[in-house]
């Protein structure tokens, strides 16, 4: 019985452990995940913005100058303090550069071209650092 107990026990204990890692692997990461996400949601808008032929309108502006400010929060993000990394902060630099491009872009066939420069700017991250 006594060992039945301890079993039962060691079992709860383990599980409980096995669970608070999983809680902790989960959250790490977490801040660049979600300035990711919201870049993620905020491309999308984009292209149907463009795609609705509504490039000057203030939510159009708005969206674009959300990516400006999340787009320049990525590298530190991204790179621990102190650490450098040329690659990355080239493929961020590049990224900043694609907002700023998307932001200026006059029309919609300029905005269209220009995010699909972004698009590009992201994928040339990933490819290598995702
Ligand atoms: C400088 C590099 C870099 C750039 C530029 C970049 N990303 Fe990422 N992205 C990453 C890295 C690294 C991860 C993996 C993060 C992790 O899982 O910890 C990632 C992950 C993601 C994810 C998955 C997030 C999740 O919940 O796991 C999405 C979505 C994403 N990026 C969207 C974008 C979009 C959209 C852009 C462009 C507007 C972009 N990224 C530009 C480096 C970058």
């Amino acid at each position: 019985m006594r060992y039945l107990v301890c079993l039962i026990g060691g079992a709860l204990l383990g599980a409980l452990i096995a669970v608070t890692i999983a809680n902790i692997l989960g959250q790490r990461n977490a801040y660049p995940r979600a300035l990711m996400n919201v870049m993620q949601h905020d491309l999308g808008q984009t292209r149907d913005l463009v795609h609705a032929a509504q490039c000057a309108t203030p939510e159009a502006s708005a969206v674009a100058e959300r990516l400006r400010i999340v787009a320049g929060a990525v590298e530190p993000a991204l790179l621990a303090p102190d650490a450098h990394d040329r690659v990355l902060s080239q493929y961020a630099s590049d990224l900043r550069d694609a907002v700023a491009a998307l932001a200026a872009a006059p029309d919609c066939a300029a905005r269209s071209q220009a995010v699909t420069q972004l698009s590009h700017a992201c994928d040339a991250c990933h490819r290598d650092y995702k």
